[in-house]
């Protein structure tokens, strides 16, 4: 009887426990990946979606999009591009608190608080998340043709972004499966959506209808930008340029040194245009000398502008979009310009 009683206590145990597994909803962690909640709850996979990481795969997919190449002995071979790495203009991390949010303004202060480069691509995070690449003006830059291909195949982007932008190659296909283990590892977390328990809670219930979990996921994908946008512009006019006179010093340093110098600091990118106090360098007083001008040296036309590759100077600068450099910020840039040049 004894014997009897006590299988029906571990039997019972047994039951309740399987059963509250299936009565509590998943909760997910802060750190899962949200394209595998997107696929849990029925979203079709994308073809740039790997799955579990491979680290192996990660590790050569990272080298290639931070050193430009394969990392061997403190040297880089197989290089991608001979005047740039992927780093030069995307970083690899969050550029804003929460994904949905694109402002330059939080994205300024948040390279404050993060320490981090404030460049003119966008960032690398999150890209596997993105269902469109090289969305707006772009197109002005590059032309229909290179970019129809790569609008909505993250594949394609990262070819045309190697070759075109990079001044550089296509990856192969052993090097396009690494950088796609890498980029996935950087998918966004649960964590980088501003979600509320009870959406978390929504989006974690057990026994979702279908509807439900379509629902929930134009929920989801509601809490991030589905492509970046990007808007060229011209240069302030001439007129209403400050010129120096009014803008955020503090933040005229930040963007001078981590945009700015990410480039044109010594032993960086820029061949002719280091900037600095140096011998055959370019001084603030240079840099300020050009604020009512229209041209290349002019802070103002530069950043709407950038420059093209030539043949003779294959590194070029790339154009700052307006949600990747405001208007005010370029006169915070100026400002700081203008009071380093009376020093
Ligand atoms: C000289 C600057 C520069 C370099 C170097 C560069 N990129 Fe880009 N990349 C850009 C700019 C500018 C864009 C425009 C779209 C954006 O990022 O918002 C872009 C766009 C992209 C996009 C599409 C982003 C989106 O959300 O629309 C991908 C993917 C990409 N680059 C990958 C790479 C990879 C991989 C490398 C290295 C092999 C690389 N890029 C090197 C400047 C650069
Ligand atoms: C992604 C790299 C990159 C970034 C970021 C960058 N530049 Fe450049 N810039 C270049 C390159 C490359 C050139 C071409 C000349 C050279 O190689 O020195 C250039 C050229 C220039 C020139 C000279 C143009 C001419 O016609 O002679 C100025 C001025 C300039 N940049 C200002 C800036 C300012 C201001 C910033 C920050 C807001 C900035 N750059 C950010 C890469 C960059």
């Amino acid at each position: 009887m004894y014997k009897y009683s006590l299988i029906i206590v571990a039997f019972v145990i047994c039951t309740g426990f399987t059963a509250s597994i299936f009565l509590t909803p998943t909760s997910y962690d802060p750190n899962t990946s949200v394209s595998s909640v997107l696929i849990a709850l029925g979203d079709e996979v994308p073809e740039h979606y790997v799955g579990t990481v491979n680290m192996e795969k990660l590790g050569l997919g990272k080298d290639l999009i931070n050193f430009g190449g394969v990392y061997m002995n403190g040297a880089v071979e197989s290089k991608l591009s001979e005047h740039f790495v992927c780093t030069d203009c995307h970083n690899t991390q969050p550029e804003t608190k929460f994904a949905h949010d694109n402002d330059p303004d939080s994205r300024l202060q948040y390279s404050k608080e993060a320490n981090l480069p404030y460049l003119p691509g966008s960032t690398l995070y999150g890209i596997t998340n993105r269902t469109s690449w090289f969305n707006g003006d772009h197109e002005k830059k590059y032309g229909k043709e290179l970019i129809d291909p790569a609008r909505h195949n993250l594949k394609n982007a990262i070819q045309l972004c190697s070759k075109e932008c990079s001044v550089g190659r296509e990856l192969t296909d052993e090097e396009m499966d690494g950088v796609l283990n890498y980029l996935n590892a950087m998918d966004l977390k649960m964590k980088d959506l501003n979600l509320s328990e009870l959406e978390l809670a929504s989006i974690s219930a057990n026994g979702q209808t279908e509807e439900e979990k379509a629902g929930n996921i134009r929920l989801l994908r509601s809490k991030f930008l589905q492509g970046y946008p990007a808007t060229f512009t011209e240069e302030i006019d001439v007129k209403e340029r400050k010129k120096g006179e009014e803008g955020d010093l503090e933040n005229g340093k930040w963007i001078y040194e981590k945009s700015c110098l990410h480039c044109h600091g010594v032993d960086k990118v820029t061949e002719k245009t280091v900037f600095g106090s140096g011998v055959d360098q370019k001084s603030f007083a240079w840099l300020a000398k050009y604020f009512k001008k229209s041209n290349g040296g002019s802070v103002y036309w530069i950043t709407r502008h950038g420059t093209s590759s030539k043949e003779k100077t294959p590194e070029y600068m790339p154009i700052y979009s307006k949600e990747k450099l405001s208007d005010s910020q370029i006169e915070d840039l100026a400002a700081y310009i203008l009071a380093e040049s009376k020093k």
